[in-house]
């Protein structure tokens, strides 16, 4: 069983759904006047997290995925390759951007750019977890499930080496495994 990898739990299933929820009515009030706003899931790890999250938005909204280069092992790539691209036009558009985690800040910022430069109107950033120790370049998810420490973290839709997305909580692995 994949849970017995882990040393422990930061983040359990209870304080993911909850913190789904205040999301959710979060972003209904701020996006309240706005219509045909588009949920925009970075793949793979922002699955889970935006299955749970849609559920708890009660405005108009469609949903799209991305896929861009991201970490091999541990080690941040620095930048980004768009590896599946939206499947709709931008114009205009409000976005919010789905992520598992921001962690130096590189994805985020670079997609950002990208979907302003397409002619999205608006483009905030909702992230499961937040690791702000690590962030290369000065940039800020507008919205934040849990800030976590300086560790590398599986679960929920994070990954080491593709692997661990499938646990239902976010936890750290043994030492041994890396
Ligand atoms: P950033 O571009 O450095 O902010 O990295 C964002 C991406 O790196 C995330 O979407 C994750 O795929 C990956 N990542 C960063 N930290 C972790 C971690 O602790 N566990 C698993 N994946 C991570
Ligand atoms: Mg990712």
């Amino acid at each position: 069983m994949i849970k017995d990898d882990l040393k422990k739990i930061l983040v359990s299933e209870e304080q993911i759904a909850n913190r789904c929820k205040e999301l959710g009515r979060q972003l209904d009030h701020d996006y309240a006047d706005k219509h045909n706003v588009l949920f925009v899931g970075i793949l793979k790890g922002s699955v889970p997290f935006m299955a749970e999250l849609i559920k708890r938005v009660s405005i108009d909204i469609e949903i799209d995925f991305m896929a861009v280069s991201s970490y091999s092992g541990t080690e941040s790539l620095g930048d980004i390759k768009i590896i599946k691209d939206l499947e709709q036009s931008i114009q205009g558009r409000d976005l919010i951007l789905v992520e598992d985690i921001v962690d130096t800040g590189v994805t985020i910022n670079s997609l950002k750019t990208l979907l302003y430069n397409k002619g999205a109107n608006d483009v905030k950033v909702v992230t499961l977890l937040d690791k702000p120790s690590r962030r290369q370049v000065d940039i800020k998810a507008d919205y934040i499930g849990f800030e976590v420490e300086n560790e590398f973290v599986v679960g929920f839709g994070l990954d080491y080496n593709q692997r661990y997305r499938n646990l239902p909580y976010v936890g750290v692995l043994k030492e041994e495994l890396y």
